[in-house]
């Protein structure tokens, strides 16, 4: 069959990767991917985001079935103009992505369904907005975006003055553009957090599996937050009952309570937790895989991509195998010098010709053909093994033999690990 990965970053590059083993995939086209997809399918140059565009591609080159990596497209309802003409996709709807498209819905759904998550109160008024702010101790609250804020949408005041500026630029001062129209001053918790992943058709959830990922660019949680700069799993927290409670709370309700809404789910969901003294708590769905979540996850998955995805696009998940394996992996996101702010891109880059599990993000080939850099996050290299720490060798060898120009990536993903024994939980 041939299949269409929509994106072009690390996360696209693994799940391209994942999709050249099956033996159900002929041709994998990536759109509009990056300089290591080509290596493993045809790049074709068109937006992630541009759904006529990718319509037309799918339809004039008969793809069996398009594999949508990034929230944007799913939200502008990528699924149902595919579904619409006939085509397979693996992608929510439009109105189940409203999940990670609109975190007051969400927050609605999991009223509905009883799932633990933050008290939060919805503003779109500034006046209204600020007035309940005062009303609560510093420090105590996070302020989020309601739309999609490409990961930027939740500030975390620690003074009433942050808090009041961060109110009226969101919703006043438009600094996240629609997404910031409305908002919700929810209650600050805390606690380990964890990335929880399972396929999700109608009220039918796969197996589980958990990820830690980090979101600072620095060492020791410092600096801004970025797209995500490593991974790892087994998470060493992760246990059977813990994932039994994820599960029976979490997973399956919102799956029930979305197809007794009418707004049934078909795709990846991914659940951000912090597991509070009360119990695992939602901090925010979001309807595809994390990056760079994905880059250890498909190593892992011992299942075929292809087949699940069919599957769940089909209406069959529940007859389908998905299996995660039991080994762990780790992965280090090398980015450009600057990055997550003002960073250089065309820098060559050396090393690559190794034989260590690199996947490509910000890269691509200049007019010599050097692999050169293209974006902040440039490579994510991937180290498995019988623990974590055989892993994160690996994945720090593998970064050890790559360089250009300004790299920087953190030293210290998956150390918190280390002197916990591997839980056997997925
Ligand atoms: P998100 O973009 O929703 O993943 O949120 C970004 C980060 O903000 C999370 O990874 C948490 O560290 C933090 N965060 C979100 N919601 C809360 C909350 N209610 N209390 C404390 N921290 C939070
Ligand atoms: N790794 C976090 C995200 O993909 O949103």
């Amino acid at each position: 069959m041939r299949v269409l990965v929509v994106g072009n970053g690390g996360r696209e590059h693994a799940l391209a990767w994942k999709l050249a083993q099956s033996e159900l995939v002929s041709e994998i086209l990536i759109a509009p991917g990056n300089a290591g997809t080509a290596a493993v399918g045809e790049n074709v140059p068109m937006d992630a985001e541009d759904v006529d565009g990718l319509l037309e591609l799918a339809l004039d080159r008969e793809v069996d079935l398009t594999i949508v990596g990034p929230e944007a497209p799913m939200v502008a309802g990528i699924a149902d103009r595919f579904a619409d003409a006939g085509l397979k996709i693996f992608a929510p709807t439009a109105s189940a992505a409203q999940l990670e498209g609109s975190k007051s819905w969400a927050k609605d759904v999991m009223s509905k369904a009883g799932v633990r998550t933050a008290q939060a109160r919805k503003f779109d008024d500034s006046e209204e907005a600020l007035s309940h702010m005062l009303s609560l101790p510093e420090g105590s609250f996070v302020i989020k975006a309601d739309g999609l804020a490409a990961g930027k949408g939740v500030l975390l005041p620690d003074t009433h003055q942050e808090a009041s500026n961060a109110i009226v630029s969101m919703i006043d001062g438009n600094a996240f553009g629609h997404a910031g129209d409305t908002l919700l001053i929810e209650d600050r918790t805390s606690g380990p957090e964890v990335s929880v992943f399972a396929f999700v058709q109608g009220e039918h959830v796969s197996a589980e599996v958990a990820a830690c990922d980090y979101k600072r660019v620095n060492d020791g949680d410092e600096g801004p937050n970025t797209g995500g700069m490593g991974a790892y799993t087994p998470p060493e927290f992760w246990t059977p009952k813990l994932a039994a409670q994820v599960r029976s709370e979490i997973l399956e309700p919102i799956a029930r309570q979305m197809a007794v809404d009418g707004s049934s789910y078909s795709g990846l969901l991914y659940a951000g937790l912090m597991l509070t003294d009360e119990g695992p708590s939602v901090i925010e769905f979001n309807c595809r895989f994390g990056d760079p979540e994905c880059e250890v996850l498909m190593p892992l998955l011992e299942s075929d991509l292809a087949e699940i995805c069919l599957a769940t696009a089909e209406g069959r998940l529940a007859e389908t195998e998905v299996n995660w394996g039991s080994g762990a992996h780790v992965c280090v996101v090398m980015t450009s010098g600057g990055y997550p702010g003002k960073y250089r891109t065309g820098m060559p880059i050396s090393g690559l010709e190794n034989d260590a599990l690199v996947f490509h993000a910000g890269t691509a080939v200049n007019e010599s053909g050097e692999t050169v850099t293209a974006g902040g996050r440039v490579l994510v290299t991937v180290g498995s093994g019988k623990d974590v720490a055989e892993a994160r060798d690996e994945a720090y060898s593998a970064a050890g033999e790559i360089s250009f120009d300004g790299q920087h990536h953190r030293d210290d993903i998956a150390e918190r690990a280390l002197c916990s024994p591997v839980a056997s939980a997925q």
